[in-house]
């Protein structure tokens, strides 16, 4: 059974350094990896992590060094996507040494696994934060999805592209969700779309599949669905995601810490 753990947004910043001057984000990062290696005996074997972008807060080789410095103690192997925080090339450059990281162009890559496949999209625009999929990353999806032929797939991109309601972040959404709902109603297998951007969980169908959104590990887009409601960031709990294939695609919201417990419900025999 293959079992994926997603990780979205940490925005690491240089040490000394508070995202947004508020948020410490290294912490969450390093609790969110040391949370995911304490739970390894109880849901492991885990065949990788995908990491759904903004890595860095500005993308720079200092953040993408602090970056690694703390998932290198992730005990699961990760490959990643850019997110709108991302500079592609400075990304490019820091995992430079990884067999996953195309050498030019979009950060697009694909990886089978047992009984599931995982394509990771760039969703990316230079200097922009809102989400857009070129033609040969569209082109790129529909080839690999056509050579997969029906087989169970997870396709992962940063920028969601259903509005969730939360103004702010839906003028950013990506702009190519009408070729994107074709591509994806179009294949015959399960497919799951996950991405990453807005720091909540969030469920919706898009093109007859599920998409989910990830919570980020440090931080949350505030839950503010008025119109013209700032864009404003909360310290709610952040969380990662675990996706696992079993008679068919199941996704758990594990909550980033240590918890009070486990405690047998009851101390007698009775379950
Ligand atoms: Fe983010
Ligand atoms: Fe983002």
């Amino acid at each position: 059974m293959t079992k994926i753990i997603q990780i979205s947004d940490p925005h690491i910043v240089p040490h000394g350094q508070l995202a947004y001057g508020r948020v410490d984000t290294a912490p969450p990062l390093a609790e969110c990896v040391a949370t995911i290696n304490r739970m390894l005996p109880l849901i492991g074997p885990i065949d990788m992590a995908i990491v759904t972008g903004d890595l860095t807060d500005f993308g720079t080789a200092e953040e993408y060094r602090r970056f690694r410095d703390i998932m290198a103690q992730l005990e699961v192997p990760y490959q990643a996507v850019p997110g709108n925080h991302d500079i592609r090339d400075a990304m490019r450059a820091a995992f430079s040494d990884q067999d996953w990281m195309p050498k030019t162009g979009a950060i697009n890559w694909r990886h089978d696994l047992a009984d599931l496949t995982l394509i990771g999209l760039d969703s990316t625009v230079d200097g922009a934060s809102h989400g857009h999929l070129t033609e040969a990353t569209l082109a790129y999806l529909r080839e690999q999805l056509s050579d997969l032929k029906g087989r169970p797939v997870i396709v992962a991109l940063h920028h969601p592209p259903f509005l969730t309601g939360i103004e702010k972040m839906d003028i950013q959404n990506l702009r190519e969700s009408r070729p994107l709902a074709e591509i994806l109603s179009a294949y015959t297998g399960e497919l799951k779309l996950i991405c990453g951007h807005v720091h909540r969980n969030i469920v919706s169908i898009f093109g007859g599949v599920v998409c989910q959104i990830a919570p980020g590990t440090s931080h949350a887009v505030s839950m503010d669905q008025r119109i013209g409601a700032p864009n404003c960031l909360t310290k709610e709990p952040g969380g990662f995601l675990l996706h696992e294939m079993r008679s068919g695609l199941v996704t758990h919201t594990i909550p980033i810490g240590q918890f009070d417990g486990p405690w047998l419900f009851y101390s007698d025999a009775r379950e």
